[in-house]
């Protein structure tokens, strides 16, 4: 019988990426994938060090592991992604029933290492010895290069696909573990993305998102031309099958004039720009090391409002950064207020061993006064979300069908042939509404007649019967 595999990932879609590019790999190599952990021969853990809470979550589900092999003790437990890199043999100190562990940059050998320790070789651990090893030629050889292997079951939807363009990063914001676990910023050459691309939208892709910590970063120099993310974008207007392009993580700093014409100008390319801020408050902004002052973000944001008046903008913010004062904080509630996100993401600042930020400054605001700021802010941003939501009511949005609803799924519909199912708009607004099950992959007209701040509520526009319909 075939190896049955388990997979967890948290983190964000980077290792959703790593995820899928892992399965690929082993399903290549005989194995299956199973929603049971407890059925599992192998249980892998794609792993996230952004927060401290995304390593607890990852220790305790290893801690509910402790007797897992008394059972079957040919059971192998591995630890993978930027935890796996950043806590590496300590790991196995901590659950020494861990089988391997494997740095992101390792992910390729995942195969090989299984069948050592099925062999009896013992417990396994690859990561990168340091920031250097995650150079070209080492990626060149990795998974974070172009690989040929994809698995449509690991995706969020079968047409919709991540594409990694860059790799790692080299901005070193203090508070981030990132630079540290993904090695260097590297841009992928644009004829393996185009590739990459093409092969996607031939196993029936019709939107990619592309991926990179500051994807707007991205340059490649090759034949003697210099490609920009805007390059990019006008090379993928040309992929015929692929419908729509997204592209996150956006850095204030590289929002180039060239970048936002190309959203402007080119019919593919999502009108959705995640663009994360982190504070309002100058003084945090320079302890973060973040390169932009709040007067040139707001700079960049009437650009982009000028340049794209339909463009959605999304950001992230950090509260209770060390030392933030009520002013700081103040300083980014008028931010939010002005700049009229569709949503923000709002975190707690959590202290990474190892980063600048944890070396110099105290992490000195209270956890009570951070709470309270994450929930001042996000009511704030919330009011603003179902303000801007209403407008929509009435309108005709264009959606690509993802599937059955949440809601349908829970209570147990989403197998009926007549269904709720929800979509995106071109500017990554939700909409749910009832439809069948074979609209699903397909790009609709939905009429909106109802929205609250996460969600448009609509019903699909009927397609206009023409005459030729009837000469049959
Ligand atoms: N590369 C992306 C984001 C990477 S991490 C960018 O530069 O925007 C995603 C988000 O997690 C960040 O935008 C930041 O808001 C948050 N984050 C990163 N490190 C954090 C920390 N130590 N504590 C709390 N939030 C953090
Ligand atoms: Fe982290 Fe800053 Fe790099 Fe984003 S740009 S991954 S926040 S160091
Ligand atoms: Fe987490 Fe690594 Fe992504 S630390 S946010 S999974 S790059």
């Amino acid at each position: 019988m075939a190896k049955q595999l388990y997979i967890e990932t948290v983190g964000c879609q980077m290792n959703m990426l790593d995820s899928e590019l892992v399965v690929a790999s082993l399903r290549k190599a005989g194995y299956e994938l199973t929603d049971s952990a407890k059925n599992a021969d192998t249980i892998l853990f794609n792993t996230c060090s952004v927060r401290q809470h995304a390593e607890d979550k990852i220790y305790s589900a290893l801690g509910r592991l402790k007797h897992a092999k008394t059972h079957n003790p040919g059971k192998i437990i591995g630890v993978l992604g930027c935890m796996a890199q950043k806590d590496q043999k300590l790991i196995f100190e901590r659950a020494p029933y861990v089988d391997l562990i494997v740095g992101p940059g390792q992910l390729h050998q995942i195969p090989e290492l299984l069948e050592k320790i099925a062999a009896g070789d013992g417990q396994q651990l690859e990561v990168s010895l340091d920031r250097k090893a995650g150079s070209r030629h080492e990626v060149e050889q990795s998974f974070e290069s172009y690989d040929p292997l994809r698995d449509p079951s690991m995706r969020p939807t079968p047409f919709q696909a991540f594409a990694r363009i860059m790799i790692g990063c080299d901005k070193f914001c203090t508070y981030c573990i990132v630079p540290s676990v993904r090695g260097p910023e590297q841009s992928r050459p644009a004829s393996q993305i185009l590739a990459e691309a093409r092969q996607l939208a031939g196993e029936g892709c019709r939107e990619i998102t592309l991926l990179g910590q500051t994807v707007n970063s991205y340059r490649h120099e090759a034949d003697g031309r210099m490609w920009r993310l805007s390059d990019l974008l006008v090379a993928l207007e040309d992929v015929s099958g692929i419908d729509r392009v997204k592209f996150v993580t956006n850095y204030p700093k590289d929002m180039t004039d060239d970048l936002l014409q190309a959203v402007r100008d080119l019919p593919k390319v999502s009108t959705y720009l995640h663009v994360p801020a982190q504070s309002g408050s100058n003084r945090m902004l320079k302890m973060m090391k973040r390169g932009y002052t709040v007067e040139e973000y707001r700079e960049m944001m009437s650009r982009i409002r000028a340049t794209v008046p339909e463009a959605t903008v999304t950001s992230d913010f950090i509260v209770g950064f060390c030392g933030e004062t009520d002013e700081d904080f103040a300083e980014t509630v008028e931010l939010v207020r002005e700049s009229r996100f569709k949503n923000s993401f709002i975190f707690k600042y959590s202290e990474r061993p190892g980063t600048k930020s944890a070396d110099l400054f105290p992490d000195d605001v209270p956890e009570d006064v951070k709470k309270r700021r994450n929930n001042q802010l996000l009511a704030i941003q919330n009011a603003i979300s179902e303000e801007d939501n209403q407008p929509f009511i009435g309108r005709q949005v264009e959606v690509l069908v993802e599937g059955p609803s949440k809601n349908a799924i829970k209570h147990g519909e989403d197998e009926r042939p007549v269904v709720q199912l929800v979509g995106r708009t071109m500017c990554d607004r939700i909409v749910v509404f009832d439809g069948n099950r074979r609209q699903i992959g397909q790009l609709l007209d939905v009429a909106v007649y109802d929205a609250n701040a996460f969600t448009l509520f609509g019903s699909v526009v009927t397609s206009h019967v023409g005459p030729e319909v009837y000469s049959l």
